[in-house]
């Protein structure tokens, strides 16, 4: 029998036991560590993914490298002990799964709407393998009721079965930083769940609950547990796009935007974030367009959100105004200049590139043939050509040979073990040094011009 099916002394016995099957769909960078919290809990795991070399590769006991600490070691350890295995079918995971979770990518379409298809279709499939006592938890960012009024319906459609009598639904968002997401499911948060019954919710939280050390927050629905996500995205983006904007307002009445923030920030009130490039990643710039479209749907808008995305977008456009306007200032031509940035990646150390700054600030700078390189020690020449048309060169030094201008986007570990005595050496001094992230301290010389975001 299957988990929501059993009564509740059978359930805790399978909980405690750990005799119950995880099917996690999506295999991706947070799939995989989401699959291995429940490996190290006990479970067993079916990971199912639509990629087939990947489900090749995972049957082999081995994990894409994708830098979350404990993510291969914990495949591989699982796979051997035979806890886990990989499947390119819904109907084979369903049979073994008791727990079925959801974390595939949702993103928008050029026009900003959000694209459920995916995950509704694979609705549609699983609706027509769900066996009585399935218990759905989905992971995966949403705009706000998705849940409870698109999925349930696809499920209970195709499968003939009643939500919350035969089968159990919920959200449960991961809340995770890349780099630390094992960390973070086990130690670090509570688990906010929301049952789109009762019955729901308290199996979800009995689950999480057996491993989940700060213990989990019951929601009274899927529909707020969704709300929590997508706020908290938005709240981000709105406070980026003020320092973003605090930012730009600095540079004009030449004031040093750092210098405030340290003051500001020396109260408890004061958290004025950082400014940079523009904001990446397919959480943050994304969940605030699912809002609107949750609004929209009732005739209602939101300047205040609508214009804190319009900042963050512009702040690429922001870099290449100052790139063009501090080559002037050395008397060099935009056209004629060997621009260099370093990181195509959104974040430091993390190999994800959607909607990253990097890559508006190329199509911008396209506009204007100036001459530009992209480095990221992440990726290889290949996949940075493939992704986007631009000059490469994996060797560092080589890349920053004669450059007029080198931009640093991602604060990549890599970059910190070059010193601006080395780059004064192979570029094409006097240089501008973009510094987006913040992080060198040295002053200008005459040699290198220091620019930052808000100076
Ligand atoms: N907290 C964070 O820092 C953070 C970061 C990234 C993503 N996320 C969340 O995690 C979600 C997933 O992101 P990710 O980074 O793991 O994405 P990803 O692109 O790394 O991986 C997604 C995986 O899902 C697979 N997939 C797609 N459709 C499928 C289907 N129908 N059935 C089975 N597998 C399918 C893909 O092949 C891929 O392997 C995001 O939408 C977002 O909600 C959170």
């Amino acid at each position: 029998m299957k988990f929501f099916a059993m009564n509740s002394d059978d359930a805790a016995k399978a909980l405690a036991n750990r005799d119950l099957t995880i099917a996690v769909f999506g295999m991706g960078k947070m799939g995989l560590p989401i699959a291995v919290t429940f490996l190290e809990a006990g479970y067993s795991v079916v990971g199912v993914d639509i990629n087939k070399e990947l489900v090749v590769l995972l049957n082999q006991g081995v994990a894409p490298v994708i830098r979350e600490p404990g993510v291969e070691e914990g495949i591989r350890k699982a796979f051997n002990e035979k806890k886990f295995f990989a499947t390119l079918s819904t109907e084979e995971a369903l049979v073994s799964a008791d727990i079925i979770v959801i974390i595939i990518p949702i993103i928008v379409d050029d026009n900003k709407q959000p694209k459920l298809e995916p995950l509704t279709n694979l609705m549609k499939e699983i609706g027509k393998h769900l066996i009585k006592g399935h218990l759905i938890i989905q992971e995966t960012t949403l705009p706000i009721g998705t849940t409870e009024r698109v999925l349930k319906p696809i499920l209970e459609e195709n499968s003939g079965l009643i939500c919350g009598k035969d089968f159990g639904l919920g959200f449960s968002p991961e809340r995770t930083y890349s780099g630390r997401v094992i960390a973070d499911i086990i130690t670090n948060y509570p688990k906010i769940v929301g049952g789109v019954d009762d019955q729901s919710t308290e199996r979800i939280s009995l689950f999480y609950d057996t491993f989940v050390e700060k213990g989990v927050i019951k929601m009274s629905s899927a529909t707020t547990a969704e709300a929590v996500k997508v706020f908290k995205g938005v709240y981000r983006d709105l406070n980026i796009a003020i320092a973003n904007e605090l930012a730009r307002i600095a540079e004009k009445i030449d004031v040093n935007f750092y210098e405030v923030r340290d003051a500001v920030n020396s109260e408890p009130a004061g958290n004025i974030l950082m400014p940079g490039a523009g904001v990446g990643g397919h959480c943050i710039p994304v969940y605030p367009h699912f809002l609107l479209q949750n609004i929209r749907d009732l005739g209602i808008d939101s300047e205040f959100i609508v214009s804190g995305r319009k900042v963050n977008t512009s702040m690429p456009q922001h870099v290449v105004e100052k790139i063009k306007e501090e080559l002037l200032n050395i008397s060099r031509d935009l056209e004629k200049s060997k621009i260099v940035l370093l990181g195509l990646a959104y974040r430091g150390n993390v190999k994800e590139h959607r909607y990253s700054p990097t890559i508006d600030i190329i199509k911008n700078l396209k506009n204007t043939n100036a001459n530009v390189w992209l480095h990221d020690p992440l990726y290889t020449k290949e996949e940075l050509e493939t992704i986007i048309d631009v000059k490469t060169e994996e060797d560092l030094h080589l890349i920053l040979k004669n450059a007029d201008c080198v931009v640093l986007l991602a604060d990549h570990s890599v970059y910190k073990s070059i010193t601006l005595q080395e780059m004064d050496s192979l570029t094409n001094t006097p240089y501008i040094f973009l510094d987006t992230r913040n992080i060198v301290t040295e002053k200008s010389t005459e040699n290198r011009k220091i620019v930052k975001i808000g100076i």
